[in-house]
């Protein structure tokens, strides 16, 4: 069985561990500067060592899972153990190039995923590097199946995707509730109006990635003329919905680009 490391069990480790844990098909390990995190994670059944040497030395595969300003100091730490190994990093705005600088007998793949982990419906990009195999790929996909799902994309679309799928669920939670609120406003019930709310955003989704149809095709089957659904229609398009969309998901990745650019060395 092989042995797969987790560095930093924050929110997104830890969920990573879980998820890795529930497939039975590997042998977890992991490694945190935070002795409550490391309790954390133990109670879930695996190995926690307080040193990332430690944990790296006997793993097959190592996923960094560390905040993007602290990932060269953790390859640095470790630069010597992981020659031959592949590593994902999950780490914003970290380029292959940089890491593979760093640590240069490691093979490297960037994944991002984002929170939705937690219940197996990610959209997760996965990015390898130079030295990375079709097989690591293949390893890469297969542990993170589970999450979500796995698609290749070029690391000139890293950022973008970290931007829109990263803060995404940020705006589909706010909206939801949104949208329950106003089910309080016409007279349900507050946990009514967020479990019908939540529906509607999980079954629309569905039908959209079932291919039941377009977005808007689907739309115009309820919206019938001079029905009740058009009026509502009018009020979200009169109110810029769609242009406050674009905007919020364009401020985000404008500052995700800001926050990144002392990360991004491609040298
Ligand atoms: N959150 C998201 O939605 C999301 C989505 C996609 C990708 N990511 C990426 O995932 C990574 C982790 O994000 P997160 O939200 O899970 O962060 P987080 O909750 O802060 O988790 C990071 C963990 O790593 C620990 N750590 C720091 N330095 C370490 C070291 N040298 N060795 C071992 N552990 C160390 C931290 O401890 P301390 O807190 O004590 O420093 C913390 O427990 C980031 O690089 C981020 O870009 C996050």
């Amino acid at each position: 069985m092989q042995t797969v490391c987790v560095i930093g069990v924050g929110k997104m480790g830890s969920t990573m561990v879980r998820n890795i844990i529930k497939t039975g098909e590997y042998r977890v390990v992991a490694t945190d500067v935070d002795p409550n995190r490391r309790m954390l994670v133990k109670s879930y059944g695996v190995e926690v060592f307080e040193s990332n040497r430690d944990a790296v030395k006997n793993s097959d595969l190592v996923i960094l899972a560390v905040k993007p300003r602290e990932v060269e100091a953790v390859l640095n730490d470790v630069k010597d153990l992981i020659g031959g190994k592949l590593v994902i990093s999950i780490a914003a705005a970290v380029t292959l190039k940089h890491m593979e600088k760093i640590a240069a007998d490691a093979r490297f793949i960037r994944v991002m995923p984002n929170i939705l982990i937690e219940v197996g419906e990610a959209f997760i990009a996965i990015c390898p590097g130079s030295r990375a195999t079709e097989e690591d790929v293949e390893l890469a996909s297969r542990v993170f199946s589970r999450m979500g799902e796995v698609a290749r994309v070029k690391e000139n679309l890293m950022d973008a995707v970290t931007g829109f799928s990263g803060s995404g669920p940020a705006y589909v939670f706010t909206i939801i509730d949104a949208f329950a609120d106003a089910g309080v406003k016409i007279g349900l019930p507050k946990e009514l109006a967020l479990r019908i709310a939540a529906r509607m955003m999980l079954g629309s989704a569905k039908m959209v990635l079932e291919g039941k149809g377009r977005p808007m095709e689907l739309r115009d089957m309820v919206a019938t003329p001079g029905g009740t659904t058009i009026m509502g229609i009018y009020e979200l398009e009169k109110g810029g919905i769609r242009a406050t969309i674009m905007n919020a998901v364009e401020a985000a990745f404008k500052r995700a680009r800001e926050l990144s650019e002392p990360l991004s060395q491609t040298d």
